[in-house]
């Protein structure tokens, strides 16, 4: 089948460069040392190609995440990169480390945290220390007392997790590294107090300045969205929305069937070659061609996502396709919800 038969809004990920996102992250980030973080593709499928490239420990986000890579026989070392409360969900958690389906490792940051790890059955966490994100994270004064508290309670404390988020999105790189350096700081301090062999962070904004942490915490690499790509990382995009153009105006836009219902717009509007986007709509997104003429009724048009794990979790199915169009695969976007 060719992409262009397919019922659109549809997602479509580019096979040659997925694979050459998957291998220049690889080589830097080779088996253990990066931990991919599933909430970027929410597809078992393509953890399962990471997992064939050596990366057999993975971060997740939900509940249902690390359920639904336990389940795909992708539980070798599974990190919930958050903070979880609700004890059924949690639950979920410890029959998993119970029936030996998976490693299980949470991220605590308070007294809280510590308990409903320990209440569930889950018998290993790291300490998740704010080093400058405003999410989660304790302070990192907090964290030795919050592993103490975590050994009292019967849990290994296998080392500590910090995100620098709000560094991510930084266009220059130097300020990104200045910004980086601080952070990291903030994290090895911590670490020296709570101990463990685990120094978990970063993401694909600072895949190559983050050279203090055991382990890579990063996931957009894989797909890429048009806010990584302005800061100019050799990752290529690779997820696109392929549209049907729905209505031409002779006066100069076209629309497509791309609206706010198949694309996360908190990084901004999408982009889309040779075009400018004015604005989306519900089910719409409208645009005006740069320098190509306009489009026909019926013709197919790519956009370009500006936030790749919000995009994803909006549809159930990911197409690979080759550099023709033709489907290659189709990928179920198995991991969606809570
Ligand atoms: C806890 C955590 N670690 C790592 C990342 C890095 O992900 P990405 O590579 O998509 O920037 C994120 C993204 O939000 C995150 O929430």
């Amino acid at each position: 089948m060719h992409a262009h038969d397919l019922p659109t809004p549809a997602l479509l990920v580019d096979a040659d460069a997925f694979a050459h996102n998957m291998a220049t992250m690889s080589e830097a980030w080779p088996g253990p040392r990066l931990r991919p973080h599933v909430k970027a593709f929410k597809s078992t499928t393509l953890a399962r190609e990471l997992s064939a490239a050596g990366h057999a420990g993975f971060c997740c986000a939900t509940v249902r995440e690390m359920t639904g890579m336990a389940a795909a026989g992708l539980g070798a070392d599974l990190l919930l990169a958050n903070e979880v409360l609700d004890p059924a969900r949690l639950a979920q958690l410890g029959r998993l480390v119970a029936d030996g389906t998976a490693r299980v490792t949470v991220a605590v940051d308070s007294p809280e945290t510590v308990v409903a790890a320990a209440h569930a059955g889950i018998h290993d966490v790291l300490v998740d220390v704010n080093v400058g994100l405003p999410r989660c994270g304790c302070d990192p004064v907090d964290a030795p007392r919050l592993a103490d508290q975590a050994r009292a309670a019967g849990l290994e404390v296998r080392g500590v997790m910090g995100y620098e988020g709000h560094l991510m999105g930084v266009d220059d790189r130097d300020r990104r590294a200045a910004g980086l350096a601080v952070a990291m700081e903030v994290l090895a301090a911590a670490h020296a107090e709570v101990g463990g062999a685990v120094v978990s962070g970063g993401g694909t904004g600072t895949w190559d300045l983050n050279r203090s942490i055991t382990e890579l915490q990063a996931g957009s690499y894989t797909l890429m969205d048009t806010a990584y790509d302005r800061l100019g990382l050799p990752f290529r995009r690779a997820l696109s929305v392929l549209g049907t153009v729905v209505s031409v105006n002779r006066a100069g836009w076209a629309v497509a069937d791309v609206g706010l219902k198949a694309l996360a717009m908190d990084h901004g509007d999408p982009s889309i070659d040779g075009a400018t986007v004015w604005f989306c709509s519900d089910e719409h997104v409208t645009w005006a061609p740069t320098d190509t003429p306009l489009p026909r009724v019926g013709d197919k048009v790519r956009v370009w996502p500006a936030h790749v794990d919000p995009t994803v979790a909006k549809h159930e199915l990911l197409h690979l396709i080759d550099a023709g169009g033709d489907v290659l695969d189709v990928w179920p976007v198995d991991l969606r919800g809570w």
